[in-house]
């Protein structure tokens, strides 16, 4: 039988451990299954190619059934000009491979409550919402520039713009996700000042109209931030354009107790998908061992559901993930007294010796 081709993108600071930390769990849970390309992405093919995203990376991740992406940039790149930063190759390789559809469930894992920080009756209700963000549209894709005023004054602009395919597609992802939950979608917008949510909305609505057990909510991405925060338990599914959803994600990341334990899975139309943690690189722990691997293990399970529908090897690499919090073991990131520190490389082993 020939192997699945699955592109693998370690990229920099903390993304290699956590891609390490991923290929073996997947080779255990599901041995000679898998060809893994490795491919350069990010500050790593700036220094090797010239460039965030070489051609021919590119080409292996068009090639592959699935993507999985550990992280990229760092303080190194800081300076480059915005064609040529690691997170242009991140945007690249999000749009070359059409997954416009950006899947971050944000769930609190029993064992891990204390790390909540809201207050515990808020905590107690329960957390269990997913959050479908437009990943391939908006503001991080349209024209960005910067320009003299007639006064000679340093001015910039960038264009969030939405058309009403980007708009339909994406919320039919979300309505569909919530037929099989319990059919909640808000839709997050800034619709009292934006003519692009405005669309927005009016798409949303219109799609809704497809799915009548589902019932649709809008909030103002303002209120939806506080709303998170004071009555989690009432969120389902969101949906909401690129920008909003970067910022929301990391708030829901928070309210779970750490972004290092967030996956998500990037689709298109068919199968084929990116998968990435939340997190970002993470210079400042990079190469120390520290790195929490969680967030990029249920990347590794999330495809498995997703692009190969293999749910039962899914399953296990999560439950393997729950018995490891409950016997108390955290890295830094999820550390609360009372339960015992371990390093990254630990915590990859732990998991693995549970599957
Ligand atoms: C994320 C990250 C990226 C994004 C950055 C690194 C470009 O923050 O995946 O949320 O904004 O999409
Ligand atoms: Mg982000």
């Amino acid at each position: 039988m020939s192997k699945k081709n699955v592109a693998v993108i370690p990229g920099d600071g903390i993304g290699p451990e956590v891609i390490g930390a991923t290929l073996k769990v997947l080779e255990k849970v599901a041995p000679n299954t898998f060809e893994f390309h490795e491919v350069a992405m990010g500050g790593n093919a700036i220094d090797k190619y010239g460039e965030p995203l070489p051609a021919e990376s590119l080409k292996i991740c068009q090639n592959a059934e699935a993507t999985l992406l550990g992280a990229v940039g760092g303080p190194k790149w800081d300076n480059q000009p915005p064609e040529k930063r690691p997170e242009r190759g991140l945007l690249g390789v999000r749009s070359g491979l059409e997954v416009f559809a950006n899947i971050r469930p944000a769930k609190i894992f029993a064992p891990l409550a204390s790390a909540c920080p809201l207050r515990k009756d808020i905590a107690e209700k329960g957390i269990d919402f997913i959050i479908v963000r437009e990943l391939t549209g908006g503001i991080y894709f349209g024209k960005h520039e910067a320009f003299k005023t007639p006064e000679g004054e340093r001015a910039a602009r960038d264009v969030m713009e939405y058309s009403e395919h980007e708009i339909r597609r994406i919320a039919h992802v979300a309505f569909k996700m919530a037929m099989g939950r319990r059919k909640i979608v808000t839709s997050i917008d800034k619709a009292n000042i934006l003519t692009s949510s405005r669309l927005w909305r009016e798409i949303v609505e219109e799609v809704a109209k497809e799915y009548p057990e589902v019932k649709l909510n809008h909030l103002y991405v303002d209120n939806a931030s506080m709303q998170l925060i004071r009555v989690p338990s009432e969120f389902d599914v969101i949906v909401t354009e690129n920008t909003f959803g970067d910022i929301l994600s990391d708030e829901a990341s928070q309210i779970i107790g750490s972004i290092g334990m967030i996956p998500s899975a990037s689709l298109g139309e068919g199968n084929r998908g990116l998968y990435e943690p939340i997190h970002g690189s993470a210079p400042d722990i990079a190469g120390q061992n520290k790195a929490n691997p969680i967030g990029t293990i249920l990347c590794g399970a999330m495809m498995l559901r997703y692009s190969f529908n293999m749910n039962a090897e899914a399953d296990k690499i999560e439950n393997a993930v729950d018995e490891v919090l409950k016997a108390g073991l955290r890295t830094p990131d999820i550390y609360t007294e009372g339960t015992k520190l371990i390093t990254g490389s630990q915590m990859r082993d732990e998991i693995i010796s549970r599957l």
